[in-house]
This record gives structure tokens, C-alpha cells and sequence, in this order.
């Protein structure tokens, strides 16, 4: 299975109708369509890409879905992502998926890079319901991919975040997915930093 997909499957198991989540990275729509169908029409996706075309993209997809209600489109870093989010939705948030690196076939100068990356993870953190989950799919075969996966990892360990971690195979280079559980305050979480 892809990793993509595992990152669906466990999403699949917590995400329900009439929850909301976050799309830290729209890209070309798949993962915030996924959602959308998940959440249903009482609840809704707050989706993040720093491209335009990215936004127009997914808007397409989603409204030939007829989904596009359940989305609320937001052209700007995910590192503002508590400047979008409704304040009341804090501690509310079901899921929030990250796919990083950038668009297959699109234009590489929007990548993500580890700062605003790490930003945007600690205000995931923040939004985050108590059964929430983080899914993040990094990708370590690109320049700074494995700069960006070594940061994640040194910031789940500093923060002692509750964490899975699931290569898609042994290379070195292959991408990882990470499933971060909320954090609570350091104290609580149990850690599996594996
Ligand atoms: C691998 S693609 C995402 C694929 C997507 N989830 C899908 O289902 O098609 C990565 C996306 O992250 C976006 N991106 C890069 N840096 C970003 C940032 N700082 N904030 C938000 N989006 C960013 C890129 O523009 C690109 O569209």
C-alpha cells in the first residue's frame, strides 16, 4: 500500500461525520476530497497551499464532487494556520494531514522548508481534539528532504509528542509517514518514538 493511502486508512478510522480537520497542504485536492467525503455535510475541511494554482485545482475538484461546501480554501502558509482557523475550533480538530515536499509535476519553488513546517506542526498541536491525529508524509529523496525529515523527528523527540513512524520500505531515501497523537503537555502522552 502507498503511503498515501495508509495515511487514508488510518484517517478512515478516526474521522467522522461531522468532524473538521485541516489540510496543511492541498496540493492538487486528493487528500482534502478524501475528507471532505468523510466529514460529511455537517462538517468541513479548513484546506492550506501557499499556490494559487493549488487553490483553483482543488476548488475544481472539489466542486465537480459537489464537495466544495464542506471547504473552507485558504491561500496562505500553513505556518498561519491559527491566523484561519476560528478561535472556537481550537481543541477541535479531528485530523490535520501534511503531504510536504512539493507538487509532482508543478513548479519546485514551492516546497516546504523546516521552519515554517515545524511552526505549522506546533499550531496543529493546538488545534487538535484529544483523540486527534497529525498525519505527515515526509519525503526524503529531494534536496532538504532529509534536513526536513531530521527536524520532525528532532522536534516529536523534544516535545515528547506521542509518535508512529512508517517507512514505506528500508531505503534511506524513502518517504515516512508519521501519525502524531495530541500532546498533552508533555505529561500524558505515551511515546513510541520508534
Ligand atoms: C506533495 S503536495 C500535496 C499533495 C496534496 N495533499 C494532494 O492531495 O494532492 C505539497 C503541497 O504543499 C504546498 N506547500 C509548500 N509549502 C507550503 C507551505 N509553507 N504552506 C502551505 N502549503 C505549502 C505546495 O504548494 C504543494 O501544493
Amino acid at each position: 500500500m502507498r503511503l498515501t493511502e495508509q495515511a487514508h486508512s488510518e484517517l478512515d478510522k478516526i474521522v467522522h461525520a461531522g468532524d473538521f480537520v485541516i489540510d496543511a497542504t492541498l496540493g492538487n485536492g486528493y487528500d482534502t476530497q478524501f475528507l471532505a467525503q468523510k466529514v460529511g455535510q455537517d462538517g468541513g475541511v479548513y484546506a492550506f497551499d501557499i499556490q494559487k494554482e493549488s487553490i483553483e485545482q482543488g476548488t475544481r475538484l472539489l466542486e465537480k464532487q459537489q464537495l466544495v461546501s464542506r471547504v473552507v480554501f485558504t491561500q496562505s502558509c500553513h505556518s498561519k494556520m491559527l491566523e484561519h482557523v476560528p478561535v472556537a475550533m481550537l481543541g477541535k480538530i479531528k485530523a490535520v494531514i501534511f503531504n510536504l515536499g512539493y507538487l509532482p509535476g508543478g513548479d519546485k519553488k514551492f516546497i516546504t522548508k523546516p521552519n515554517s513546517t515545524l511552526s505549522a506542526l506546533r499550531q496543529a498541536q493546538l488545534c487538535l481534539s484529544d483523540d486527534g491525529i497529525i498525519s505527515l508524509i515526509a519525503y526524503r529523496g529531494h534536496d532538504g528532504g532529509q534536513r526536513e525529515f531530521a527536524e520532525i523527528e528532532k522536534l516529536t523527540k523534544k516535545e515528547n509528542w506521542s509518535v508512529q513512524k512508517k517507512p514505506s520500505n528500508q531505503a534511506p531515501d524513502s518517504p515516512v509517514l508519521f501519525l502524531i497523537g495530541k500532546a498533552y503537555n508533555g505529561a500524558e502522552g505515551s511515546t513510541s518514538n520508534s
